[in-house]
């Protein structure tokens, strides 16, 4: 999205994510000290343990790991599991401990348009690479250890990547996609003040029928590209900025916690420096839509809940927490009144300091029992033909 307001003074200064720490295992000593706060300014991609080794069979003895024996040591036994007539197991270890080293050739390996469910097994430790899933490799799971312990990361940005939608770090165009316990990173600067190019795409979800359960999504401006099809996400974290979820599909989040990284706004100051969501819904017969249900916004900043990327632009929280970042008015129609007519924006059961809803703009509906109750569950992606579980 090439976003030029006025409104966005974009002063963002980074806060540490909460990659803190704890569960990677055995990753070299500068790869920790960058990891253990990940502040988006002084973690730099050139800083990072690439873990990867283009050169070399796999080999379970690593010449360098000394007498105290192999660094495939601590690899968990029985992965990857066996093959069934259903599913196939790919394993991706970046310290070259089973067949793969990247994820991308994993992906590579999968075999186009399979039947079976792919599982590619990614040990923890941080993948960098942009990764891309085609089309024509329908039906893969990325399963990694926790989302703080495993992630892929890239640093493309608008600029560098000939426009923000190709800049993901991960990019899906296939569909029945899942993720498990992973992170999507995208590591590029945050955007100075009227920086132009700047946007950085973590994650590009375009196929449908994709779910995301325990996963992450680091970013600042434009952190996920939630860009079309039926799509689900459970406990997820996802941190961005500016429209940090936006794209015109089909999604319910459930359980996740949105993660403001915008610059605190000392209190007094009304501008606005960020929004979660910016949906483009671009007409009436799309029954396109995010909808929020038990998930909470925290962070910094003073941000809306949502603004009007395209004229039907549809978002709806239900049963979430907001706190006191979010605007009274709460949302935006991207300076277009016209837009106030056709927008379906709606708010049910919230709570917390940013959810008082008497402030609101007049366009934004309090939902009523019935009104809601086509966006509480997840028929309104019709979960039962696809979701796993
Ligand atoms: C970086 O992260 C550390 C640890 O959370 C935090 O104390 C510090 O304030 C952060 N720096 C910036 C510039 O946000
Ligand atoms: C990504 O990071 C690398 C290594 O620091 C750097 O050389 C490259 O310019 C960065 N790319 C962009 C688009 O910033
Ligand atoms: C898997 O496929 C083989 C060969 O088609 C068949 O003999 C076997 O019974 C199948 N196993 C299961 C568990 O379905
Ligand atoms: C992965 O490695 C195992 C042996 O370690 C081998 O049997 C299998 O064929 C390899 N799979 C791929 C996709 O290379
Ligand atoms: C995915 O695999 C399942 C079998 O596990 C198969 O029934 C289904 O057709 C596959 N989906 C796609 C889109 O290929
Ligand atoms: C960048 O995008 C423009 C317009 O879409 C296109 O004409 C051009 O070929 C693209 N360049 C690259 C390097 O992809
Ligand atoms: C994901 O991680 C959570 C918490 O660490 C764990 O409870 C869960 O079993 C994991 N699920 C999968 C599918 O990896
Ligand atoms: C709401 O989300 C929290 C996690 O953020 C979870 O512990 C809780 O069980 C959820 N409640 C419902 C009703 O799903
Ligand atoms: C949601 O809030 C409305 C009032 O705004 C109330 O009538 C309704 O009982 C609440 N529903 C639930 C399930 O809490
Ligand atoms: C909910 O709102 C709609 C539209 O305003 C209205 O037609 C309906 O009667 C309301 N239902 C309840 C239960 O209040
Ligand atoms: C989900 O909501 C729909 C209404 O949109 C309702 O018909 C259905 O029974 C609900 N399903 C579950 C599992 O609660």
């Amino acid at each position: 999205m090439n976003l030029k307001s006025n409104n966005f003074l974009s002063l963002l200064v980074p806060i540490a994510a909460i990659f803190a720490s704890l569960h990677l295992i055995n990753p070299n000593p500068q790869f920790l000290t960058n990891f253990n706060y990940l502040n988006f300014t002084t973690l730099s991609p050139s800083s990072l343990y690439l873990g990867r080794d283009h050169h070399h069979r796999p080999h379970k003895k690593h010449p360098d790991s000394g007498s105290d024996g192999s660094i495939c040591d601590d690899f968990p036994p029985g992965i990857p599991p066996p093959n069934t007539n259903t599913t196939s197991y790919l394993c991706v270890d970046r310290k070259g401990c089973c067949n793969f080293t990247t994820v991308q050739q994993a992906v590579n390996a999968v075999p186009d348009f399979s039947l079976k469910r792919n599982i590619i097994w990614i040990n923890s430790g941080f993948y960098y690479e942009k990764v891309t899933v085609p089309k024509t490799k329908p039906n893969i799971t990325f399963q990694g250890q926790s989302y703080t312990s495993t992630a892929i990361a890239w640093n493309d940005t608008a600029k560098s990547a000939n426009g923000t939608f190709y800049s993901g770090s991960v990019q899906v165009f296939a569909s029945n996609f899942i993720a498990k316990n992973i992170s999507f990173m995208n590591l590029a600067p945050i955007p100075t003040p009227g920086a132009e190019g700047a946007q950085a795409v973590a994650m590009r979800i375009s196929g449908d029928q994709a779910e995301f359960r325990g996963c992450g999504f680091f970013g600042a401006q434009d952190t996920l590209h939630d860009d079309k099809g039926r799509h689900y996400f459970k406990d997820c974290y996802i941190q961005g900025s500016i429209d940090f979820i936006f794209g015109n599909a089909r999604s319910l989040y459930e359980n996740c916690q949105l993660v403001s990284i915008a610059n605190p706004v000392p209190p007094g100051q009304k501008n606005i420096n960020g929004a979660v969501t910016a949906h483009g819904r671009v007409s009436m017969d799309e029954n396109t839509g995010y909808v929020f249900l038990n998930s909470t916004i925290g962070g910094n900043g003073r941000i809306w809940l949502g603004r009007a990327w395209r004229p039907y632009s549809r978002v709806i929280f239900a049963f979430s927490i907001m706190s006191d970042i979010i605007a009274p008015e709460g949302w935006n129609d991207f300076n277009d009144p016209t837009r106030d007519q056709t927008i379906f924006y709606g708010e049910y059961n919230c709570s917390g300091p940013g959810a008082n809803v008497n402030m609101r703009v007049p366009y934004v509906q309090r939902l009523n029992d019935t009104q809601a109750f086509p966006f509480l569950n997840t028929s309104f992606i019709d979960g039962d033909q696809w979701l796993e579980t």
